[in-house]
């Protein structure tokens, strides 16, 4: 299969890491390779926060309050054994040594801000295509959305922003089971 390709389908969402540091110039590489997505006007409304360390410990406490919101729904969509490893991530991030936190510019007009996060989203991806490429693994995730005026409030950055995303970040320590795709909403309109 072409290289490519494979990359995207062997990427994985990670949920338990290594504690080995990442190099700080791998954590830069793979950011702006993010930073190459298109973006809604060239508008490029991303920003990226690198936690290590004791900030990374801080963040995370912040970040793993979000898990009592969204218990509704995660026994909803699963069983309890993924809903216990889903709690077990959220309690310290999967142990990664990273967080990355995407943040997007505040906008007041909801079609520009929905462009802007479209844009973070692209730049997400390419940040997780490429995390792979260098033997790292991460996991998207919005689940701490929850807790985004305490984020931003902890960043000084209600005015002017809105979170995006959490990344924690780290040398994979799992091979998870590749979820299948359920769906296959391909729409052709031909005539
Ligand atoms: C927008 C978005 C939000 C996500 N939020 C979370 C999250 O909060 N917690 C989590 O454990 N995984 C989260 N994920 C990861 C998905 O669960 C994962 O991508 C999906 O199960 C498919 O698995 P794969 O990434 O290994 O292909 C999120 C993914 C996306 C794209």
């Amino acid at each position: 299969m072409n290289d490519f390709y494979k990359v995207i389908m062997e990427r994985r969402s990670i949920r338990k890491f290594k504690p080995d540091p990442i190099p700080k110039e791998v954590l830069e590489r793979i950011i702006k390779l993010g930073m190459w997505a298109p973006s809604a006007m060239n508008t490029q409304p991303w920003e990226f926060y690198v936690f290590s360390n004791a900030a990374r410990e801080r963040i995370g406490e912040i970040l793993g309050k979000s898990y009592k919101n969204i218990t509704p729904r995660l026994k909803e969509l699963f069983l309890e054994k993924m809903q216990n490893i889903v709690r077990y991530f959220f309690s310290d991030m999967g142990g990664a040594p990273t967080i990355i936190l995407v943040l997007s510019k505040k906008l007041p007009v909801e079609q520009y801000q929905q462009g802007a996060i479209q844009s973070c989203a692209a730049a997400i991806q390419n940040l997780l295509l490429a995390a792979h490429i260098e033997g790292l693994g991460a996991c998207w995730m919005t689940g701490p959305l929850w807790v985004e005026e305490e984020v931003l409030a902890y960043l000084g950055r209600q005015d002017d922003a809105r979170m995006v995303a959490a990344i924690p970040i780290g040398y994979p320590d799992q091979t998870p089971p590749t979820p299948l795709r359920k769906h296959e909403t391909i729409h052709w309109l031909e005539d």
